[in-house]
């Protein structure tokens, strides 16, 4: 099943029109006519996977504490911004499906939890999203994660995340049998770029909030990129040449 890769990405669901990775924010991104969405999923106190990006709840919920110590009764109850609840993650995999968006679920594992987050959330993506039409993509920054991933949720395409590309990425991506190469686009450097172009592996950047920003990493030749101005950058609504993320 071929998925064609948007070239916009709703970064944190809604990006910053939204409370981040919540459900309104999901929606949000759809209405604005945005075919894919990036979230974080971290596992609760609970062991549940949810979506939230920090490893704590002050920054972003009306709670304190680690959300790797936080049980599932307290964490619910939390408001996340504008009244919304945390989401677990297959209420934004379900939402996601209904919406008919592709979803890049990055895998953001609290530090020290990298097999349980992955092993939940690499298991629980292939179960959420069997015989969808439009498929997820995984992602991570934890290498380990990736590798879990690609063993036990194979069928799952997979990019690479890094915020400066090391030297080695294309082993890396071999290795863990990686579509795509997601990166910081303040840190991409034109050889890894070229590199990339010349393997057909798509780049994807982040987080592209400025318009002159945008149109020189697309004329550049990056594929893809992930931005919270969903209000600034109208999604193209055509797939990007060539290129084709999916079974
Ligand atoms: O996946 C792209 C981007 O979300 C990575 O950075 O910190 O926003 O999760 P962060
Ligand atoms: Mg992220």
């Amino acid at each position: 099943m071929l998925v064609p890769l948007p070239r916009w990405i709703a970064h944190r669901g809604g990006g910053s029109l939204a409370p981040e990775n919540t459900l309104a924010g999901i929606r949000l991104a759809a209405r604005l006519g945005f075919r894919a969405v990036e979230f974080d999923v971290m596992l609760s106190g609970d062991g549940t996977p949810v979506l939230i990006h920090d490893e704590t709840l002050e920054r972003t919920t009306s709670g304190r504490g680690p959300v790797a110590t936080t049980s599932d009764a307290i964490l619910f109850a939390l408001d996340a911004g504008g009244g919304e609840r945390i989401p677990r993650f297959a209420e934004a995999a379900a939402l996601c499906r209904e919406l008919g968006l592709l979803a890049n679920v990055e895998i953001k594992p609290a530090s020290g939890y990298e097999r349980p987050t992955a092993e939940a959330v690499g298991r629980l993506t292939a179960e959420l999203w069997r015989g969808a039409p439009v498929q997820p993509l995984l992602s991570s920054f934890s290498l380990e994660a990736l590798e879990i991933a690609r063993d036990l949720a194979p069928e799952i395409e997979r990019g690479v995340l890094f915020e400066a590309v090391p030297a080695n990425w294309l082993s890396e991506i071999q290795r863990l049998q990686a579509v795509s190469l997601h990166c910081d686009g303040d840190l991409l450097t034109d050889p890894v770029l070229a590199e990339a172009r010349g393997q057909g592996i798509p780049v994807l950047c982040y987080t592209v909030n400025a318009p002159e920003k945008a149109i020189a990493l697309f004329g550049r030749g990056v594929s893809a990129l992930f931005t919270d101005r969903l209000d600034l950058f109208p999604p193209a609504t055509t797939a990007y040449k060539g290129l084709h993320l999916g079974g």
